[in-house]
């Protein structure tokens, strides 16, 4: 059985004062860890007071991004043995975001995954396709090429607590989700590869979730669907009552 995984993704929003302000929000409201596990991605500025407050809590924690080395001259990079240390508990790598802003490669996105489980933190990974390579037919081979991309060289025991996203570009901050269907047969097709790359049992152990305009209204259809674990949501995650009904989407 997988546990279903309901994440939040900041993006650059929130000051460690609004951060605090969310958790003293959330207190007391999450369901048990071992029920729907939430986890919030927070700013590298935030994950102090995130941490801080989610000790004890169900509440787990992600970086949003990290290096791929541990220490050195790599001046505004984020160590992820820092982020280790300090009770982190996931970290998301290879968002569209960081794919087109920053320019990372899936040959980086693959170095961090190493070193973020090299440190005993666990990878979201996130993958998918844009609007034009949906219209060309394309996402199923695109997103099966980004994550064969990012697991390269990592056991099968490493890709089991492992976790991938899939974020169709199209349906980030838009407003426009895939529908169910279309999140279902894209992250069935992630499974099958896996599965193809390793063996049916690390296949069926990894989590993949949907991201793209997930709210407290739709997600209820997307956890119904066989293969999706959970839900990457920006948007909707900044609000602690949003939430809070996202996380409680089985209620
Ligand atoms: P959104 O963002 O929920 O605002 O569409 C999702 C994401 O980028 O992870």
């Amino acid at each position: 059985m997988r546990t279903p995984i309901m994440a939040g993704n900041w993006k650059m929003n929130k000051n460690p004062k609004e951060t605090q302000a969310f958790l003293d929000g959330v207190k007391g409201k999450l369901p048990e860890a071992s029920k729907v596990e939430t986890v919030i991605a927070a700013p590298a500025i935030d994950l102090t007071t995130l941490v801080a407050g989610a000790t004890g809590t169900p509440l787990k924690t992600a970086a949003e991004n990290s290096y791929f080395e541990n220490e050195g001259a790599f001046t505004g990079e984020t160590s992820p043995k820092a982020l280790s240390e300090m009770g982190v508990d996931y970290v998301v790598i290879g968002h569209s975001e960081r794919r087109g802003y920053f320019h990372e490669t899936d040959e980086d996105i693959n170095k961090k995954a190493k070193a973020i489980l090299a440190n005993g933190l666990l990878p979201i990974i996130c993958c998918g396709e844009s609007l034009e390579q949906r219209e060309a037919g394309q996402t199923n081979d695109w997103v099966a090429y980004q994550v064969a991309g990012a697991l390269v060289g990592l056991s099968a025991d490493d890709v089991k607590k492992s976790v991938v996203a899939y974020e169709p570009i199209w349906a980030i901050g838009t407003g426009k989700t895939a529908t169910a269907d279309q999140a279902q047969e894209v992250v069935a097709h992630i499974r099958a590869t896996i599965k193809k790359l390793y063996d049916a049992e690390t296949g069926d152990a990894i989590r993949i979730l949907y991201g793209g305009s997930v709210k407290p209204a739709n997600v209820k259809e997307l956890m119904a669907k066989e293969d999706i674990d959970g839900g990457l949501v920006g948007g909707a995650s900044m609000d602690p009552d949003s939430f809070v009904a996202l996380a409680n989407y089985q209620d």
